[in-house]
């Protein structure tokens, strides 16, 4: 099982260090856990992984950080494809893949994101697997440390996961053409967690809001230990 935590643009380096410290206070067992900080909070720590980063070593793109800053931490895990990248950042199906054979080289755990929006949804699932291959064109599905993470759009940050029957069927769907791990992601709490790491090709958890407080986050990992 996989549990990640993605904190988007929250927490400060001294909440993300009071976060760690408190997390690795309980035991993971067989668990693996991910969190990935603001890149302003980026720390030299195995759970540690950076959210996004520019295809290049360094050089000259205002705002974007490199390999180079990566290195400074000893990162080797990264978040490509996020949906929020995709939709509010406008990154191309194109520029991700770019950046996905850049860390690919660079041997980078990749935890990539995947999902449809609500109105691909409405059309049923047959649209929602072409729309999600078309955000896997370019991507080396074979590549042995991928993680996918399905992340229906319309259920991030809404408080409102997918039903676990979408979800289950949808992984299915996925699985047929994924033999890495696929961790679901959209609106995961406490109250759903066990229900969804149950469900059959879930091999985890890509977790925004409820990550956010320790506790919870603490809790996350107890549950998927017992799965
Ligand atoms: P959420 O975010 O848990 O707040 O829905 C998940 C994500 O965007 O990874």
């Amino acid at each position: 099982m996989i549990v990640a935590a993605n904190f988007k643009t929250n927490k400060t380096r001294k909440e993300t260090v009071e976060y760690l410290k408190e997390l690795e206070k309980i035991d993971f067992g067989n668990v693996k856990v991910a969190v990935f900080p603001p890149q302003s909070a980026l720390i030299e720590d195995e759970l540690i992984g950076a959210q996004n980063a520019y295809p290049t070593m360094s050089g000259a793109y205002t705002g974007e950080i490199g390999l180079e800053q990566l290195n400074e931490f000893n990162i080797k895990r990264i978040l490509i494809g996020h949906s929020e990248r995709r939709h509010i950042l406008g990154e191309s199906q194109e520029f991700i893949a770019k950046k996905f054979d850049f860390f690919k080289n660079n041997n980078f755990e990749i935890f990539y994101c995947i999902g449809e929006p609500l109105e691909i949804r409405k059309k049923g699932i047959e649209a929602v697997v072409e729309y999600l291959k078309g955000q896997l064109i370019g991507i080396d599905l074979e590549y042995e440390k991928l993680i996918v993470a399905y992340e229906p759009v319309w259920a991030i940050g809404t408080g409102v996961s997918a039903k676990l029957e979408q979800i289950q069927e949808t992984h299915k769907e996925i699985r047929k053409f994924i033999k890495r791990p696929i961790l679901y992601g959209g609106s995961v709490k406490l109250s759903n967690i066990e229900d969804i790491l149950k469900i059959e090709n879930v091999d985890g958890v890509l977790v925004g809001s409820a990550s956010l407080d320790v506790e919870v986050f603490k809790e996350m990992i107890k549950k998927a230990k017992e799965i």
